[in-house]
């Protein structure tokens, strides 16, 4: 069934690749891998005698000093620090300022001789950097003595607060990645300029202090105050950015799974509510089998994970310590629904893989960033599958990463992979790569990579590199180059009628060519008689189109036996169909024709996919005339899936077994209650009422955001105000997280504003969650204008306080604007990137244009759609008579 091509434009079929043999262990990933390895090896410590860095060049011309770029000379390179922290988790006295004191001690070599000249090092709070002046080659000392703000900035050493039993508590913690260490402590802050650290944090006794290493603490007497202090094990050789440092009153639960102690941190109360079980039981399994993945064994004595009720990203890996807000680490049956479950278990396994694949060995410089996320992100499925092999959690990656950057890379604003170093400098640059290109792309690409090679001979590849460096087949780095170093991806065009196949860029730019691995099937014997079906399982990163008939068949085969075609190839003909649609390669009626079997589908990933395509539609729509056709037709295709998990969850009283039927009995009733079926809306009021009426909720975990956001949507301030109340009081962050989303859904415009207000008060919306507040209120179509305002109003305000998150804006600015859709939007959408121009859009940057471009796209595609689409939405919901 499944066969392997390379094809190649235009001529079709050229040869076949089954010679995973030949290939043999090596592969393009352990090339790059084994490279970076050899370079890991090359960051010598002094007593290694020099490395083969060139000198560089010294020149007195002030524009080429060190300290006018951005990067560190080469000629120093640290050995290790011994670093001494202390900071305060009440205010000071005479500042009122929260604030932190250090020491360190740097024991660096300055490799080359070059008679006069200074070396960069530092990168001390507001500077970008300091400068010593050395002479000569040797070891040297440094010590310096400094201050910083322990601030509520979610970057470098910063200050998390809570409030337990109505007392404020305070937490110090770190996040360094990617370049935030210099904020915490005088470093040589870039990756590759690994060392040693020793580790000393002084504080409070009864709190505890953690970091990289295991501790030992014991009480001491400095400047007449007794406190504590915590000394840790040194580090293994290791990068700035994977350092952390946290004081907090914490409690925690332990195991340890074959010499590995494992911890698991939060708050007291979480600790005591059983919170952390889940993680604590998943952690060793998943531990386990990265050491078998790898054939390495974990390369520390400890694994603390640590759950933080302020962060900015999901996860971070630090070494030894990682680092997770809330919801992504803490798990209660009572509250936490199935994808919240999948989260801890995925997002868990993402950041054990980086213990290895990033930590021990690691990329030399940030333009590399793909290479670390996307391995991480394409083995978190792999990880997650052990953990809950029930699941089929391998399947989504289809959905949460192929579907989702196929979108994004089809935008002529898109990128490659891969960035040149020298292109990447400033941090707003570095902290831009952390894109859905480096996560998902390189997700899917290393993914389609593991397929086709086997993944017995993907992992070989992985474990067989050494610090030698293996040459690479020419076959393979040819295949590869053309997917890491061309942005974009093709769409494959198949002609079953002469049986030609021939690629062109999706989108735009026809010249660019990839070297693509179809897997194909078909049925009946011959070319012409049945449907052919191309990318089996989407393990390519492609798109496929056909000729009109063999769409025609494969639309019949949704109709009359649509098990026949695998599950995953189901969402596929669906998304494939939808965007094809989009570039005008096929017709938007035969895209709308791939939900008309919807009416007889059950399984989730279909039905996902139908309802992202179908959002992208109501984003166009949902405020025109097209709307109450396509919500007809829309109401009638979901009301079997609502019918049939009525049966089977005998009247809403349970649980569907599967983890995919419990994500799509969500899809029913919020497509359901979008529609507008009167039965499901009741539901929904009734569920809600229940509870504000007896204080207790009964709604299931899996159901209550959808339900919140119904019931919310379909009611005033009553209902509104007890559910910001629940949201102040909840004692998990996941049941606070579906509040915050639901609160978004209200169609009250002076609601709607006043919330877009809190969201910049962190007593009301903590920092972290701010841009994902507003992107919720611009998703309802009542809020989309109120939030674009509000964003335009407030951007210097938005961009200067909360400039830290690296996801965060260019999340807003897609958020804030996808519903654009009008000349006078692209106008305001420009005028907004001119006003601004000064202030900037840091790590936002590319994302307004890719907003400009999407926006003029979507003119287009309104002035040549919206006329068909309403006459195919009234067609098919014409009464029978
Ligand atoms: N290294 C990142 C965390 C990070 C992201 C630091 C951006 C600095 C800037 C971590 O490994 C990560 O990727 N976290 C993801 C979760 C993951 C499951 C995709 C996150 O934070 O969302
Ligand atoms: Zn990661």
């Amino acid at each position: 069934m499944g066969k392997g091509f390379y094809i190649s434009k235009p001529v079709g079929i050229v040869s076949i690749i089954l010679c995973a043999g030949a290939l043999a262990t090596i592969i393009a990933l352990s090339v790059v891998y084994s490279e970076e390895k050899a370079k890991n090896n090359n960051q010598v410590s002094p007593t290694d005698g020099g490395t083969t860095s060139k000198p560089p060049v010294t020149t007195l011309a002030p524009s080429n000093e060190p300290w006018d770029k951005y990067r560190l000379p080469k000629n120093l390179v640290p050995d290790h620090y011994n670093l001494t922290l202390w900071p305060r988790l009440t205010p000071d006295l005479t500042t009122g300022l929260y604030i932190f004191t250090g020491k360190v001690v740097f024991f660096h070599t300055r490799l080359l001789h070059s008679p006069v000249s200074r070396s960069r090092s530092a990168c001390l709070c507001q500077q970008e950097f300091g400068s010593i002046p050395l002479r000569g080659k040797g070891m040297y000392h440094l010590y310096t003595k400094f201050t910083g703000e322990l601030a509520d900035d979610l970057g470098g050493f910063y200050r998390s607060e809570y409030m337990e039993d109505g007392v404020k508590k305070v937490v110090a913690t770190t996040q360094m990645q990617p370049t935030d260490a210099r904020k915490a402590f005088p470093c040589f802050d870039e990756p590759a300029m690994k060392a040693i650290f020793y580790i000393t944090l002084i504080h409070d006794r009864g709190t505890v202090a953690l970091s990289n290493g295991e501790e030992k603490g014991y009480p001491v007497t400095i400047d007449n105050q007794h406190v504590q202090k915590t000394v840790f094990e040194p580090t293994e050789k290791m990068s700035t950015y994977l350092l952390a440092f946290i004081v907090s009153d914490f409690d925690f639960i332990n195991n340890t799974i074959d010499g590995v102690w494992i911890r698991i941190f939060a708050r007291k109360p979480a600790i005591a509510a059983g919170q952390g079980e889940y993680a604590l039981n998943k952690t060793g399994p998943i531990l386990k089998f990265f050491e078998k993945y790898y054939n390495s064994s974990y390369p520390l004595p400890k694994s603390d994970q640590i759950a933080l009720p302020d962060f900015n990203a999901g996860a971070m890996e630090n070494w030894g310590l990682i680092t997770y807000r809330e919801t992504a680490l803490l798990y209660d049956k009572e509250f936490s629904s199935n994808s919240n479950k999948q989260r801890i278990a995925t997002i868990i396994a993402h950041e054990l893989a980086h213990m290895w694949f990033g930590n021990l060995v690691t990329l030399r410089w940030w333009n590399d960033l793909w290479l670390n996320e996307g391995f991480a992100s394409y083995v978190e499925y792999l990880g997650a599958h052990e953990a809950e092999p029930d699941w089929n959690v391998k399947d989504l990656i289809v959905l949460g990463d192929v579907h989702r950057v196929f979108a994004v890379d089809a935008l002529a604003s898109s990128h490659p992979l891969s960035s040149k170093e020298e292109d990447i400098q400033k941090p707003a640059q570095i902290s831009e790569l952390f894109d859905a290109i480096s996560y998902s792309k390189g997700a899917s690409v290393l993914r389609m990579l593991s397929d086709f090679l086997t993944e017995e001979v993907f992992t070989m590849g992985l474990r067989a590199v050494d610090a030698n460096g293996t040459e690479l087949p020419d076959t393979v780095h040819n295949i590869m180059n053309t997917w890491v170093l061309q942005m974009g991806f093709p769409v494959v065009t198949i002609d079953t009628k002469t049986g030609v196949v021939s690629q062109k860029h999706f989108l735009l730019d026809p010249d660019s060519e990839w070297i693509v691995p179809i897997k194909w099937m078909k049925t009946g014997a011959a070319l012409g008689t049945e449907w052919v079906l191309a990318n089996l399982n989407v393990v390519g990163y492609y798109r496929v189109n056909y000729d009109e008939e063999n769409w025609g068949r494969l639309l019949n085969g949704l109709s009359t036996n649509h098990q026949l075609i695998p599950v995953i190839n189901r969402a596929q003909l669906v998304d494939d169909a939808f965007n094809l649609a989009r570039a005008k390669i096929i017709s938007t009626v035969l895209a709308l024709n791939t939900t008309k079997y919807l009416d007889k589908e059950r399984e989730y990933m279909p039905w996902e996919s139908a309802l992202n395509n179908l959002d992208f539609f109501y984003l166009m729509f949902d405020r025109s005339e097209v709307y109450g056709p396509m919500q007809d037709y829309l109401r009638k295709q979901v009301t079997p899936l609502f019918n049939y998990y009525k049966t089977l969850t005998e009247n809403w009283s349970k649980v569907p077994d599967g983890h995919m039927d419990q994500y799509n009995q969500v899809n029913a009733i919020s497509l359901a209650c979008r529609t507008g079926l009167e039965e499901c809306q009741n539901l929904a009021k009734t569920w809600f009422k229940q509870w504000m009426d007896t204080n207790n909720n009964q709604i299931h975990p899996n159901l209550r955001s959808t339900v919140y956001c119904n019931a919310i949507a379909a009611s005033g301030a009553n209902e509104w105000e007890f559910a910001w109340s629940q949201f102040k009081n909840a004692t998990i962050a996941t049941e606070a997280d579906k509040l915050r989303s639901a609160l978004a859904c209200t169609k009250q415009p002076w609601l709607l504003n006043r919330y877009l207000e809190y969201t910049l008060d962190p007593k009301m919306i903590r920092k972290q969650d701010a841009t994902s507040t507003i992107v919720y209120i611009a998703n309802n179509v009542i809020g989309q204008s109120l939030a674009w305002d509000f964003v335009r109003a407030r951007w210097s305000y938005i961009f200067t306080q909360y400039g830290g998150g690296s996801f965060s804006f260019s999340n807003l600015i897609n958020g804030v604007t996808k519903r654009f859709s009008t000349e006078f939007e692209l106008q305001q959408l420009k005028q907004f990137k001119e006003d601004n121009a000064e202030v900037g859009f840091g790590s936002g940057t590319l994302a307004v244009d890719q907003s400009i471009e999407r926006t003029t796209a979507n003119i287009k595609w309104i002035a040549e759609n919206k006329q068909n689409v309403l006459n195919w939405f009234r067609d098919e919901t014409k009464p029978v008579f």
